[in-house]
């Protein structure tokens, strides 16, 4: 599974899909939702191995309460909700970020998913959900010297991350035509490919998938050397 496409996807847009509809910005989350299941099974059609979602952001605490408690209610009932739709796909989830300030509801859905589905092995979607980047490495850093470990090397921080089972991110794409990372996955996209569509995250679905594998497969990686 080690040489198939890890695909990292900043789902942005939502709000603004629902306010063009004169809508609460939590359809746009509700829609989002959706195309996020097409785009899932886009991935599974072309043989993509990796997904990671960027859900929740550990500055999206900053958004209105209401709207945060929608989307902790999205990421418990949903969640539970679509077990059926994993496990019938072999979609296997991965938790990635800090769980613990969670809601407890949340946290419980969210274990539940990741043990009943922890045999499956088409797709692997790692939810990023009170993920950031820069807490990312601090808690691997953290985790690393409660190992005893005393020298830090991008060794020891990259096989103290979440899940270091699952390889770097090969490349980056973000709807709603926004060109930063947002502190997502900032150790691993040292030389991911980035991507930005206009298209906002409710209107995505599986040709999307088809579009990130071509424009991706157009690009020459050279991680520092001379390339192809
Ligand atoms: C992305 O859509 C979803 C989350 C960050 C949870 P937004 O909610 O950021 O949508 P816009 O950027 O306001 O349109
Ligand atoms: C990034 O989107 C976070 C997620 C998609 C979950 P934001 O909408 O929060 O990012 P900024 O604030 O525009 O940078
Ligand atoms: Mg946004």
């Amino acid at each position: 599974m080690e040489d198939k496409l890890h695909i990292g996807l900043i789902m942005d847009g939502n709000g603004r899909w629902a306010s063009s509809r004169h809508l609460p910005r939590t359809a746009g989350h509700l829609a989002g939702l959706k195309a996020l299941k097409k785009v899932a099974l886009g991935a599974i059609k072309n043989n993509v191995g990796y997904l990671t979602l960027y859900c929740f952001s550990t500055e999206n605490w900053k958004r209105p309460k209401m709207e945060v408690d929608y989307l902790m209610g999205l990421f418990s009932e949903k969640v539970i909700g679509e077990l059926p739709f994993f496990n019938n796909n072999g979609i296997k989830l991965l938790f990635l970020g800090d769980m613990e300030p969670l809601p407890e509801d949340a946290k419980k859905a969210l274990n539940q998913v990741i043990d009943e589905t922890k045999n499956n092995g088409k797709l692997i979607i790692q939810l990023a959900i009170n993920y950031g980047g820069q807490d990312e490495v601090c808690r691997a850093v953290n985790r690393a010297l409660s190992k005893g470990i005393t020298l830090i090397t991008p060794e020891v921080i990259r096989s103290n991350f979440d899940n270091p089972e699952v390889p770097p991110v090969d490349v980056i794409a973000r709807s709603a035509g926004e060109m930063r990372l947002s502190n997502f996955l900032l150790w691993d996209s040292a030389y991911a490919e980035f991507i930005s569509y206009k298209k906002l995250w409710p209107d995505w679905d599986e040709c999307d998938i088809v579009s990130i594998i071509d424009d991706f497969g157009k690009r020459n990686r050279k991680f520092g050397g001379l390339g192809k």
